[in-house]
């Protein structure tokens, strides 16, 4: 993927174009988790598509939306119908949403024939179709042909160049839905001109999922917090004993760099002064202890960070500008090992800091907390967040039409 520069054009959003009675394609992430059954786990994704859809219904449009759920590999797959979805929009939108039984062909055709201005339609999964993921152009030109107008709110899925998120630009005027501009500006302004100190607090299990980030983000950063499973990588690094810890042997180079890299920018990076140790991910409370960073005994692994380290931390983070956070900073599954990440989320929550959550698993469990409140801005993307923090171009965002820049504010 290529890099972005580091400072992007503002994308055109709905104010750029005359949108009232036309037929507008919108793409959204409803890709909400499903219980077996198809029960919506968590609406999140589909309320944060509200403001783009109450918007477009308000200025009279005849929405049509388009999402993917699941990922049913281009065949159709009942487990993966959008019905479920549809019935939860309607419910939030106050207004039925109607159906149809494929995105593309006759069907849909029809349904949009019978859309009224001001109402919503949610076509089937685009991914039934092999030629969504694929981003053929044929079928691409069969969605764009629905519409006159393409919106693209799908942040969650914007580091996918698939049919749904590229390859109708090609057809339609292309702009951006209200969540894709707040994600933008929220994730932008990071790289921009942060309040300082700029703080970033990076956890995880694997470093190798997160260097990019971690070498993209230093260069602007005055502090860097290390936790998760990927401490055991730096600590292994460091000479230290991790006990039956994960460590990512082929990284250990990478954290050597990682740590090289802080020091040469002036970055006060930490890793974690003490930590929560058990024989086994389900191990017994009874078995679960702390220990000093340096003193991990060999039958024990590494599955939070420490009460000393919290402490420490907390008080520093506290003082920030702004702070990024990405990754959780212990095995958040298991409630065992969630104080780390609670009490790091209510001291960076606790001061004055714009903050932002790097989306993904962090997100859900800060959520599942009540702690996601508290932030700035939760970002709506897992796998896109970090495309973008990595510095590298989203796709499904370089598509969209460039707009005009707010006039600067004057002194
Ligand atoms: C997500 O859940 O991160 C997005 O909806 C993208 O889904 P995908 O990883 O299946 O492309």
């Amino acid at each position: 993927m290529v890099a972005a520069p580091t400072m992007l054009p503002p994308k055109a959003g709905l104010d750029a174009l005359p949108l009232e009675g036309r037929r507008v394609l919108v793409r959204e992430d409803f890709n909400v988790p499903l219980e077996d059954g198809g029960r919506i786990r968590d609406d999140l994704r589909i309320r944060l598509g509200l403001p783009t859809l109450q918007e477009l219904c308000r200025r009279g449009v005849r929405v049509i939306c388009l999402t993917h759920l699941g990922r049913p590999g281009g065949r159709v797959d009942d487990r993966f119908r959008v019905a479920p979805v549809a019935q939860r929009l309607g419910e939030l939108l106050g207004a039925p949403v109607q159906t149809a039984p494929d995105c593309i062909g006759p069907v849909a055709a029809r349904a949009v024939a019978t859309l009224l201005p001001g109402q919503v339609l949610l076509l089937e999964n685009v991914r039934f179709h092999p030629g969504e993921e694929a981003n053929d152009p044929a079928f691409a030109a069969e969605l764009a042909a629905l519409g006159e107008v393409f919106v693209n709110d799908a942040f969650g899925t914007a580091h996918r160049a698939h049919a749904s998120t590229v390859g109708v630009a090609a057809y339609l005027p292309a702009i951006a839905g209200r969540l894709m501009e707040a994600e933008l500006t929220r994730l932008q302004g990071l790289f921009e001109d942060p309040a300082r100190p700029f703080l970033a607090v990076v956890g995880g299990s694997k470093l190798s999922t997160k260097v990019g980030l971690l070498l993209h983000l230093m260069p602007r950063l005055d502090g860097l917090f290390l936790g998760g499973a990927m401490a055991g990588t730096f600590f292994r690094a460091a000479g230290l004993g991790t006990g039956t810890s994960l460590v990512e042997e082929a990284q250990v180079d990478q954290a050597r760099d990682v740590v090289r890299s802080a020091r040469e920018l002036g970055v006060d990076l930490r890793l974690p002064l003490d930590v929560v140790v058990a024989p086994h991910r389900e191990a017994p409370v009874s078995q679960i202890e702390v220990r000093d960073a340096a003193d991990i005994p060999a039958d024990r692994m590494l599955l939070d960070v420490g009460p000393q380290t919290v402490a420490a931390w907390g008080a520093v983070l506290a003082t920030a500008g702004t702070v990024i956070w990405n990754g959780p900073l212990g095995l958040y599954e298991q409630a065992p090992f969630r104080a780390g990440t609670e009490g790091v989320a209510r001291a960076v929550t606790g001061g004055r800091a714009t903050t932002i959550c790097g989306g993904g698993d962090l997100a859900a469990a800060l959520r599942a907390a009540g702690l996601a409140g508290g932030f700035t801005h939760v970002s709506s993307g897992g796998g896109a967040t970090l495309t973008f923090l990595e510095g590298k171009v989203l796709p499904a965002v370089a598509v969209l039409r460039d707009g005009v820049a707010p006039p600067a504010a004057r002194p």
